[in-house]
């Protein structure tokens, strides 16, 4: 079936005054008032429970993910009206292929029918949309609609949506090293110079920043593999409710706590800066 053209990819980027505004929330709900220099900028959303919401209804696993498509969309438009600046989305991991081949079938054609139908507002909004995860397996038709995406809205600066689709932590650790391992072997390298921030350099998005807010619906309590490497020292915040009946106010409650925590980073409060913080006395030595 002929899908319909989506609009022209734009030759020049927009000021962001040309954005359109972020659609309001459908009951009307509006973001707390939390200081705009505390939200995080990069919140990652693990969108779990779409079998759950689906079964508790007596329908097919299917129909819950179709339901989920909306939550993922107002929360970025509940984002925007905050200034989060990333909003990475699982949608697919590097395990999801262990699924019956109905299910890994549908969502390979629900990421592409997601990704045309939402570009459009998504492209208004100001949203650079970026694809973050393994080539091999991944359906060639998914990789295609994916970079039409990223090329379309290459120049949007508002909030950046990471697709996280064929996306695992340890996948991508382990592509960069050996990434890095072929620049080493080539010369390109000195191993004496692979630091964290060289190492980085060779994950899917270099330019991406630290996981600032983890999201989880569904009330499990774990990564599953989700962006590893960026949410060393991510606040996490589980929430039970399923997917489907997630929005932008359940992201925003999740934003209220974090605004809350003391990020301490390894470090210890209250700060007391002694004689020389370059070289803090060693209290133990004998
Ligand atoms: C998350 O919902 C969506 C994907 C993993 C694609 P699930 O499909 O995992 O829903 P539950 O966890 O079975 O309820
Ligand atoms: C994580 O959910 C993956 C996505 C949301 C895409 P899963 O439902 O696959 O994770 P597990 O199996 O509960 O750990
Ligand atoms: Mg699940």
């Amino acid at each position: 079936m002929r899908r319909p053209q989506q609009s022209a990819a734009r030759t020049e980027a927009r000021q962001p005054h040309e954005y359109r505004e972020p659609k309001p929330h459908a009951g009307g709900a509006q973001p707390p008032d939390f200081p705009r220099d505390l939200v995080p900028r990069h919140v990652a959303l693990v969108m779990d429970g779409n079998g759950r919401w689906a079964k508790e209804r007596g329908l097919a696993r299917t129909d819950g993910h179709t339901a989920g498509e909306a939550s993922l969309f107002d929360v970025v438009e509940g984002a925007a009206q905050i200034g989060v600046e990333y909003v990475s989305a699982y949608a697919f991991s590097t395990e999801n292929w262990k699924r019956s081949p109905e299910e890994v079938r549908f969502l390979m054609g629900f990421n592409i029918e997601t990704i045309h139908r939402r570009i459009d507002e998504m492209d208004e909004l100001g949203v650079r949309i970026r694809w973050c995860g393994r080539r091999p397996r991944l359906w060639k038709s998914v990789i295609r609609e994916l970079e039409i995406a990223e090329e379309r809205t290459k120049h949007n600066t508002r909030l950046t949506l990471a697709m996280c689709i064929n996306y695992g932590g340890r996948a991508e650790i382990v592509d960069a090293a050996a990434a890095l391992a072929e620049d080493v072997r080539a010369g390109k390298v000195d191993p004496k110079n692979v630091d964290e921030q060289l190492f980085a350099s060779y994950l899917d998005e270099p330019d991406m920043p630290d996981v600032d807010l983890f999201i989880r619906s569904s009330g499990e309590q774990r990564t599953s593999n989700f962006l590893l490497w960026q949410s060393a020292y991510a606040e996490m915040v589980f929430d039970d409710v399923l997917w489907p009946d997630f929005d932008r106010t359940h992201m925003w409650k999740a934003v209220e706590s974090y605004v809350s925590r003391d990020r301490r980073y390894g470090g210890a409060l209250p700060n007391i800066v002694t004689a020389d913080p370059a070289s803090p006395a060693d209290t133990n030595a004998r």
